[in-house]
């Protein structure tokens, strides 16, 4: 186990203090990374003591450790998996060689891309959550907030270190522009598409934890495969952090559900206005809810067919979430059945990766919908949460554009046009959900709309004062 050295300006494991150069670099780029917390960071709650997890070691069993601590002065920092002895690289056509522990010139750029994606998405989440404190349902969801947010600061020092680490003077470079990006910016948006939609109720926060939180776990897994040694074991570690963030989104939905549930049963109805206008969310429009984060979250595994996959598994860069469940590693001998809106035609595996980790990802989402829809049976009522299909509202790849209802069945335009709003969040549903959003911040307390979590953080009770405003 490598331990982390918390003297250091910089907590890491990667023996910073022997590269000179690489730890002036990185002390420089830390003032401007506290300079954008301060400015995009959450809004007014520098000052206050939250009850935070801090990566203390890499360890499996007792990585973190909890106390109060003022968000600015979080040690974020550099932490890395553990290497694995003689690890070899598990798939595409240089598989069996050993990893490397430097960028091969000729994967640079490519490589620098993904690890820039990568990066851009934690700083852009951070952006669009910063005003979320103000309407917080409990103390125990602002405290969940603000671990999100910092440990999505630490996401970027890790990019942010392979930049500088691996890269150059172009990673340098690279990592100031992770900067100057910001989430929504019409000069300079966020890379990716989900990152700039504005999060301004905790109902799509739960949901992006759910949905948006869960894109970045196989993006980090399948990064965690890679021949790049260096981020693999990076990713690996950033994984250990995500699982809470996608806590968050479970347990919070589920808790949505089990109030609307006791409400019904309070009011004996499953009318929309009559549970609304005693201040709770109806399930139709959770469904909408997660029919808008689903499909905007399934638009970031990229287009059906791709020859940038194709290449990135061959050349050893980005595997499959979890090679080692699959047989063939190498991909030149199979086909798969691909559905577009101008029929099925077999693709090369290599070329339809994105679809197989789409297809991956949305039956690890299908696991919560389960849980919330036996919750809803049991309490005897006919309705039903589902997933839209993945060729829903969809705005890259084959089905981009093509007017397609829920259950993915191809409609005219003017039908899907009449329609969409009862599938998708409007106006009016955005600013009654707004309208429940008052911050309750009493120790234990939590607003109507939503049922109180299970159990508190780190065994303590549910009344604890999670956050101590100043
Ligand atoms: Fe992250
Ligand atoms: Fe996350």
């Amino acid at each position: 186990m490598s331990s982390i050295n918390y003297a250091e300006k910089i907590p890491n494991n990667v023996n910073l203090a022997t590269d000179r150069t690489l730890q002036r670099a990185l002390e420089h780029w830390q003032p401007h990374f506290l300079q954008w917390w301060g400015e995009m960071g959450p809004t007014d709650f520098q000052k206050a003591d939250v009850y935070l997890r801090t990566a203390v070691s890499v360890d499996a069993d007792g990585w973190a450790q909890y106390g109060a601590v003022k968000m600015p002065d979080y040690r974020w920092g550099i932490f890395l998996a553990d290497p694995a002895a003689n690890r070899a690289i598990g798939f595409g056509d240089a598989m069996g060689k050993p990893a490397w522990q430097q960028v091969p010139g000729e994967y640079r750029s490519t490589l620098r891309r993904l690890i820039v994606t990568q990066g851009d998405t934690e700083p852009a989440s951070v952006e669009q959550q910063r005003l979320l404190g103000h309407s917080c349902p409990s103390l125990y969801d602002l405290r969940n907030l603000f671990q999100i947010n910092v440990e999505e600061g630490r996401h970027l020092w890790a990019m942010v270190y392979l930049l500088h680490a691996y890269f150059g003077r172009d990673g340098r470079e690279e990592a100031e522009e992770l900067l100057a990006r910001h989430s929504g910016d019409s000069d300079k948006p966020r890379i990716l598409t989900t990152f700039n939609e504005p999060i301004s109720d905790w109902l799509s926060l739960f949901c992006f934890t759910y949905f948006t939180d869960r894109d970045g776990k196989y993006q980090l897994k399948s990064l965690a495969e890679s021949a790049f040694d260096p981020l693999s074991r990076t990713c690996r570690f950033m994984l250990t952090e995500e699982a809470h963030h996608m806590f968050v989104g479970e347990t919070g939905l589920s808790r949505v559900v089990k109030r609307t549930l006791e409400v019904m049963k309070e009011l004996g109805t499953d009318d929309p206005s009559r549970i609304r206008a005693h201040g709770a969310v109806d399930l139709p429009l959770l469904q909408k809810y997660l029919n808008f984060w689903c499909s905007s979250s399934l638009d970031l595994f990229g287009s059906e067919i791709s020859s940038n996959s194709a290449a990135n598994f061959a050349n050893g860069l980005k595997g499959r979430p979890d090679e080692s469940q699959y047989d063939d590693h190498v991909l030149r001998s199979s086909t798969f059945k691909m559905h577009t809106p101008s029929g099925t035609e077999d693709v090369p595996m290599l070329n339809a990766l994105n679809e197989v980790m789409r297809e991956s990802y949305l039956k690890d989402c299908e696991i919560g919908l389960k849980r919330w829809n036996r919750t809803i049976e049991r309490a005897g009522h006919a309705f039903r949460l589902t997933l839209p299909s993945s060729r829903f509202r969809r705005s890259i790849g084959a089905w981009a554009g093509q007017p397609v209802n829920p259950e993915g069945k191809t409609i005219s335009k003017e039908e899907h046009e009449k329609n969409l709003w009862q599938w998708i969040p409007s106006e009016a549903d955005r600013s009654f959900v707004h309208s429940l959003m008052q911050r309750v911040i009493e120790p234990g307390k939590m607003a109507g709309w939503i049922a109180p979590p299970e159990r508190g953080i780190n065994n303590l009770p549910v009344e604890h004062q999670y956050v101590k405003l100043q």
